[in-house]
């Protein structure tokens, strides 16, 4: 049932994380409660250097903002990429370097352009029509270094995922169009503080076929190509994130080494041709952390109706992916990990909207009020995603080494609802 997944055991009917019971520490804290496993995410990245020595991989700050998780992903080498200020912040507390910090995004006004500026981190630039935006920018700071750019190309590749999450698709709103880049490089070449230094893409997320990076990776060296026939010089290429993770236990996945097989040959070799040795560089999210992390929810409601409803404490508020993308979430029952499946159940959280489904017609042992359900892999775009909506404060995330369970996160109580607003003076009279 836990397959490759060695942080998870099940001891006398509970559910282990390393040596912490997962039920018995969801009753100390409470729930909702995200719970993540130092170990796993170590193998994690372990796993992405193994198979890539020599690239240099950014942890996608988006699909994890927690600083615990960050920092240990820089102490393992990792760098960061960032879609935001937020994002850069973030990755700047944990202690990442900067010169492995990459500043994405698709519209950045010019304070991002300023803090990424000033941060000295490179920018992914998305569209001729930002990098002239950035020239202005880089004008009035006159800095006394150059602002190293690299150009996040559309490489219209069908990564076959969910339309929501396809971003390299032709119709798609990030990149410049293929045909575009070499005269956008060379246009950036001319313009003064600002340095070109290489190629970025990223084709979608949760890719369970190598194929489509591969077709990526041949798109990338063909537009390097042009770019160097044009005069310009490539240092970095950068590839992306994107590869998906095993959610359903009849749905493999493949691993970073797989994926090696299908990019680096072609990258090597194109590289050769064209006599040029740049930095690869990947931003890994999802693969690196969702499987370290379980959310657990207690059970308040089971409801014999038109179907079995369990109520659990968690929404779309907590874990938003099935409802936003029909995502699948293994459920462990935590108090009953041995028993075997009793019945079918529509497992629902507490939002006050008919889609705060996080599971249907769901083989689970027989349940009851005061059960732990533990939903796997919740640990990419899990909290990162989560909400306050309907007065719901967000949970606590928790750390777990060996038999030791840190607070990495306190729970949010009803004050964090409240926190930043006013009320204006003229509406302060008594209400009868
Ligand atoms: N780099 C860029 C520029 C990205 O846009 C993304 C993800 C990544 C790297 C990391 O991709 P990963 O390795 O995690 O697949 N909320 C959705 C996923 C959105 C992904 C957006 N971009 C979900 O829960 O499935």
């Amino acid at each position: 049932m836990f397959g490759p997944k060695s942080h998870l055991t099940s001891r006398n009917n509970h559910l282990f994380m390393e040596d912490v019971d997962c039920f018995l520490l969801a009753r100390q804290l409470g729930t909702p409660l995200y719970v993540t496993s130092e170990k796993r995410l170590r193998q994690n990245i372990r796993a992405y250097h193994q198979a890539f020595p020599k690239a240099d991989k950014y942890f996608a700050v988006k699909a994890n903002g927690n600083l615990t998780i960050l920092r240990i992903a820089a102490q393992e080498g990792m760098g960061a990429d960032v879609f935001s200020a937020g994002e850069l912040s973030i990755a700047r507390n944990v202690g990442i370097p900067q010169d492995m910090i990459l500043y994405n995004g698709n519209s950045k006004s010019e304070k991002d352009h300023e803090m990424a500026l000033q941060a000295g981190v490179r920018m992914s630039v998305d569209s001729r029509e930002e990098l002239e935006h950035l020239a202005g920018t880089v004008q009035r700071l006159d800095q006394d270094h150059e602002a190293e750019i690299l150009f996040r190309v559309n490489p219209d590749v069908s990564p076959k995922t969910h339309p929501k999450i396809a971003t390299g698709l032709r119709s798609s709103k990030f990149g410049i169009p293929a045909e575009q880049v070499a005269e956008t490089y060379k246009r950036a070449m001319d313009l003064p503080g600002i340095l070109p230094v290489g190629l970025h893409c990223h084709i979608g997320s949760q890719i369970l076929d190598t194929a489509p990076f591969a077709e990526a990776a041949g798109k990338m060296m063909d537009i390097a190509a042009a770019v160097v026939g044009a005069g310009g010089e490539i240092k970095r290429i950068d590839l992306g994130g994107g590869l998906g993770i095993q959610y359903h236990p009849d749905t493999p996945a493949p691993s970073p080494a797989d994926l090696a097989k299908a990019v680096l040959p072609i990258f090597g070799d194109r590289c050769r041709d064209l006599g040029i040795s740049p930095k690869l560089i990947l931003e890994p999210g999802r693969s690196i952390v969702a499987d370290t992390t379980i959310m657990l929810s207690g059970v308040n409601v089971v409801k014999r109706a038109h179907v079995n409803f369990v109520a659990e404490d968690a929404g779309f508020n907590v874990l938003a992916r099935p409802m936003l993308y029909d995502s699948y979430h293994h459920i462990i029952v935590a108090n009953k990990s041995d028993e075997p499946a009793a019945e079918p159940y529509t497992v629902v959280g507490p939002i006050c909207e008919t889609g705060d489904i996080l599971a249907k017609d769901r083989q689970l042992p027989k349940l009851e009020r005061g059960d732990v359900l533990a939903f796997l892999d919740a640990g990419g775009y899990g909290f990162s995603m989560a909400s306050q909506y309907n007065g719901q404060p967000r949970p606590a995330e928790i750390l777990v080494s060996g038999d030791k369970a840190d607070v990495t996160r306190r729970a949010e109580d009803a004050s964090a609802l409240l926190a930043g607003q006013k009320i204006p003076e003229r509406l302060y009279w008594q209400i009868e």
